[in-house]
């Protein structure tokens, strides 16, 4: 996104742009950027119904979820090959770390390439190599979230976890995502019960376009850990009270919330209430390559829209380590370490 106009001070932009963090809702295919669909269009020979870089940007004017979805899924119709999957996680991986990510569970959507013929083996196997390399040569760690498409049916969603099956151990657990309103989660009982059964864990997408009920709607019929978006939360009190009682995090995506107009400016955003209501609630790019940004561009727009403080970097941060799927061992260390990094930068 472009320059902000600023009025965060030097300390607090450092001490949010080099905090540990983790990273809990990014769609591995909307990270894939312009000049990268082009150069896979050009190794694949595929054909764009754009001329240029330029032309294809100047289509990310989004009104709604369901416009960008239309584009998100053509710009992903370059990927073929396992090295494909591999250089878009790979790129992904390496913005992050400059980030200051440190952890990413990272969701990908295996029906949009089955779909055109692409095997689920390739998906996995490219991710899964990028993942390992993004250990070794970035010391990130990323986990792969598998999602089903809730604009289909419940069947492809069975067939499609069947198909995933020699690959469990590369996954920790499944998503639903894609056109929310008019797709209510509850088509998904028994997929989701499926998934748990073979020990994923379970997360959803709700309360991004869709109504409150369908926040209870993941929550009791797919049994999730995690909500995904969930900002329409705020619209009832009762559902607010139990995402703070039973601690349910909410994976927030403020930049992808302004662009596809769930919110007209960023000052609007419920972010912070939800956090003073006592959520856990993190900060995310959700498809960062068409959003106008990656995690830390969500970070520092969203704390000069709201005025937000160093205190508030602080419980962000621990809340996405929190919200994560890591060892408790593991967490308490980073928390440690959220606390060093804040003392250091003077606050
Ligand atoms: N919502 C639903 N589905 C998606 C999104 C989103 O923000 N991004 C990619 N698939
Ligand atoms: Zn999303």
């Amino acid at each position: 996104m472009s320059a902000i106009s600023n009025t965060l001070s030097p300390a607090l932009q450092r001490l949010i742009t080099q905090m540990p963090k983790a990273e809990l809702h990014i769609h591995i295919e909307g990270s894939l950027e312009p000049e990268l669909i082009f150069e896979l269009a050009k190794r694949n020979q595929v054909n764009l119904p754009f001329d240029d870089v330029a032309s294809l940007k100047n289509a990310y004017a989004f009104k709604d979820l369901q416009s960008f979805l239309d584009i998100y899924y053509a710009g992903a119709s370059v990927l073929l090959k396992e090295e494909d999957f591999y250089d878009m996680a790979y790129a992904y991986l390496q913005k992050a770390v400059g980030d200051g990510v440190v952890y990413a569970e990272i969701f990908f959507d295996p029906q949009t390439h089955t779909e055109r013929g692409i095997p689920i083996q390739t998906v996995i196997q490219g991710l899964v190599r990028a993942t390992q390399d993004g250990a070794t040569y970035l010391g990130i760690e990323s986990k792969l979230i598998m999602c089903f498409l809730r604009h289909l049916s419940q069947d492809s969603a069975l067939e499609t976890l069947k198909a995933a099956e020699p690959y469990l151990e590369h996954l920790i657990g499944v998503g639903l995502d894609s056109s929310e309103v008019g797709h209510p989660p509850e088509k998904f009982t028994d997929v989701f019960a499926r998934a748990r059964k073979l020990g994923l864990k379970a997360v959803a997408h709700a309360g991004e376009e869709g109504p409150p009920a369908y926040i209870w709607s993941v929550l009791d019929q797919l049994k999730v850990l995690r909500i995904d978006h969930g900002v329409q939360a705020i619209h009832d009190q009762s559902l607010i009270a139990r995402l703070a009682k039973e601690r349910i995090p909410l994976t927030v995506c403020p930049l992808s919330n302004l662009k596809l107009c769930v919110y007209d400016d960023l000052s609007l955003h419920p972010i912070k209430r939800l956090l003073d209501l006592g959520l856990c609630v993190t900060i995310n790019s959700d498809d960062p390559a068409y959003f106008g940004g990656y995690i830390n561009d969500n970070y520092l727009h969203t704390f000069q829209a709201l005025q937000l403080k160093a205190s508030d970097a602080i419980a962000f941060a621990k809340c996405s380590f929190e919200a994560s799927f890591m060892q408790e061992s593991q967490k308490n260390l980073w928390y440690a370490k959220i606390e060093q990094h804040a003392l250091a930068h003077g606050f």
